[in-house]
């Protein structure tokens, strides 16, 4: 069967990029949205884009009004300000979360509809021009077809998708991530990880994927730890924007699995930042996984060096596992316990997430049979 392999209409990528892209950025309109959060201005990030639209005399409105995981609200208060101030493209600078809500603010700036409306539907509208600028090493957002935005009427995060939600121009600069605190590179860095290694082993995975995945992770393996470690390693933090370019080429062309399938409910239901919830969830995901897939889980022992040719695949893919626990151990990732968690109130949720989980789609793609009342006992052992 054939197969369709899509990415970013333009990609600008390495040390300087956003200077470098201001022809392309400037092309896309006459007005930006810029659409970001408070401490990208206090840093002086935002300011940076602003310098040259102002240059190229390209006009804009800053919206910084994003915090945290993306919600409807804050999707619908971008949307207002961009048909007030008459904007016609619109930019991202931040994590996955400004991106995300760029993408829904495109889907809802000339319609009058609910974001609901358009979940479990490929949506296939005109959008206007979008260019994404990362400053996390993990989302992949900019590259991606999803944007993922919770429906606070229900406390569901609605996964919705389409080619025209990959933005026309993504920026990805390196000289950004060097603002992020370290807990914030582990979370960011293992969800790029979970990308790549869901992309890899689900069954929706094509060359074309396995090619960016099995770069990634190999990457990710070996330049995490020293961003990590040191911020001011301005190689390892090249590296791994470009690792988390490559892992969200790779899922939006393969698939997540079971790890973003049951991590999005937990993300919605108590507020666990997605990349955290995805590294708590890994283990156990993974492990269950495993079976299911000897020989690609070993493909990726072989990659990162966790294995050699003298092992059976089946010793590949654990030695692959065991070398992810010692990598999250290296990078301080908490358990669900250590967290500001109620163990009564999640026991009581599991039944909603689970069904949550598997409505999403997402779980379906392991290569593993998974269920329902497997998911629930997944949940059940994260205590
Ligand atoms: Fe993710």
């Amino acid at each position: 069967m054939a197969r369709e392999f899509t990415i970013p209409g333009q990609i600008i990528s390495g040390p300087d990029a956003l200077n470098q892209a201001s022809d392309a950025l400037c092309r896309l309109g006459e007005k930006a949205l810029i659409i970001t959060d408070q401490v990208m201005v206090d840093l002086g990030n935002c300011s940076k884009v602003e310098k040259i639209l102002k240059s190229r005399g390209v006009g804009y409105s800053v919206y910084a009004g994003v915090s945290g995981e993306p919600t409807d609200q804050m999707v619908r208060t971008g949307l207002m300000q961009y048909q007030a101030e008459s904007c016609d493209f619109l930019i991202a600078l931040g994590g996955g979360s400004p991106i995300d809500s760029m993408k829904a603010i495109g889907i809802l700036s000339d319609r009058e509809v609910k974001l609901s409306e358009y979940m479990g539907k490929n949506i296939d509208i005109r959008m206007p021009p979008m260019a994404a600028v990362p400053t996390t090493a993990g989302t992949g957002s900019e590259a991606t077809r999803f944007t993922i935005i919770t429906d606070t009427e229900n406390d569901v995060k609605m996964l919705l998708k389409g080619n025209c939600l990959i933005p026309s121009l993504a920026i990805i600069d390196p000289q950004f991530t060097a603002t992020a605190p370290p807990h914030v590179t582990a979370a960011t860095g293992l969800d790029a990880f979970c990308h790549a290694v869901e992309a890899y082993t689900s069954r929706m995975a094509q060359p074309m994927s396995d090619t960016f995945a099995l770069s990634a992770v190999k990457k990710i393996f070996r330049y995490l730890p020293a961003a990590f470690h040191d911020r001011s390693n301005a190689g390892a933090r090249e590296q791994m924007s470009t690792a988390a370019l490559e892992a969200g080429i790779a899922f939006n062309n393969s698939s997540v699995t079971l790890i973003h399938g049951m991590s999005r409910p937990v993300g919605a239901l108590f507020h666990v930042a997605h990349g955290l919830s995805n590294a708590i969830l890994m283990t156990v995901c993974l492990e269950y996984a495993l079976p299911g897939a000897y020989e690609r889980f070993a493909d990726l022992g072989r990659a990162v060096g966790a294995a050699g040719e003298g092992d059976s695949d089946k010793e590949a893919a654990w030695k692959f596992l065991d070398a992810i626990a010692a990598l999250t151990k290296e990078l301080g990732i908490p358990r669900l316990e250590d967290l500001d968690i109620s163990r009564n109130e999640f026991m009581s949720c599991v039944d909603k997430m689970a069904r949550d989980a598997m409505e999403s789609g997402s779980p379906q793609n392991t290569r593993r049979e998974v269920s329902k009342e497997e998911i629930k006992k997944l949940y059940y052992m994260l205590w």
